[in-house]
């Protein structure tokens, strides 16, 4: 089973470059049965969804939206660290979700949640919504992180006990859902 790691902040000195180093090297030290790769946003470079079709009939134009098709076809669960802006995701997440629809149906995703004093918790409710409406799975488990720059060193993440111990209680329930969906897609 494949595990994708999205890193879905886009900004310039983002915070979540160094959170998302650490929960990919966490994952590939306990990988809870998954095959780990890493997605970042900034990387895959989506325009404003610039498809001319609905996603669920497949029919891209363009060479990114094939490119990042695939990325998605080809997992079986996926891991959002996710920042809060505004009390929601940013807009890179929700692009990135709009651009496809069959590709992340049925499969389970979970959260790396960070912001200021609420972790994002704001934020990850808000994207549950669209994951339901994509047919996915959100999981309930998560790791949280409030005041992240806090936990922020020359671009190093420094994870609290808590952290760890919530990063492997999330990918073990990943990892059970992922093997009971694998039958659906
Ligand atoms: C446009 C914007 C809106 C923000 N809104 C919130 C917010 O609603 N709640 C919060 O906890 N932090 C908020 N913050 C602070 C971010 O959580 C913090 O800057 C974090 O580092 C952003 O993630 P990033 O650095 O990976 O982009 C906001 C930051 C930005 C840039």
């Amino acid at each position: 089973m494949k595990l994708t790691i999205i890193l879905t902040s886009t900004r310039p000195g983002r915070a979540g470059k160094a959170v998302a180093d650490w929960f990919h090297a966490h994952a590939r030290a306990n990988p809870a049965g998954f095959d780990i790769t890493f997605a970042d946003l900034q990387d895959i470079n989506l325009p404003l969804l610039d498809e001319p079709n609905h996603p669920a009939m497949q029919q891209y134009e363009h060479e990114h939206t094939r490119r990042w098709s695939k990325i998605v076809d080809d997992s079986d669960a996926f891991i959002f660290v996710l920042p809060e802006y505004n009390y929601t995701p940013p807009s890179s997440f929700v692009n990135a979700l709009d651009y496809l629809y069959k590709e992340w149906n049925y499969k389970p995703a979970g959260f790396v949640s960070y912001g200021g004093i609420s972790g994002g918790i704001r934020s990850v409710e808000t994207a549950k919504h669209m994951l339901n409406t994509l047919e996915m799975v959100p999981v309930k488990q998560q790791v949280m992180i409030p005041m992240v720059a806090d936990h922020l060193e020359n671009g190093t993440f420094t994870p609290t006990a808590i952290h760890e111990k919530s990063a492997q209680t999330l990918l073990e329930t990943l990892a059970r859902w992922a093997s009971a969906l694998k039958t659906m897609h």
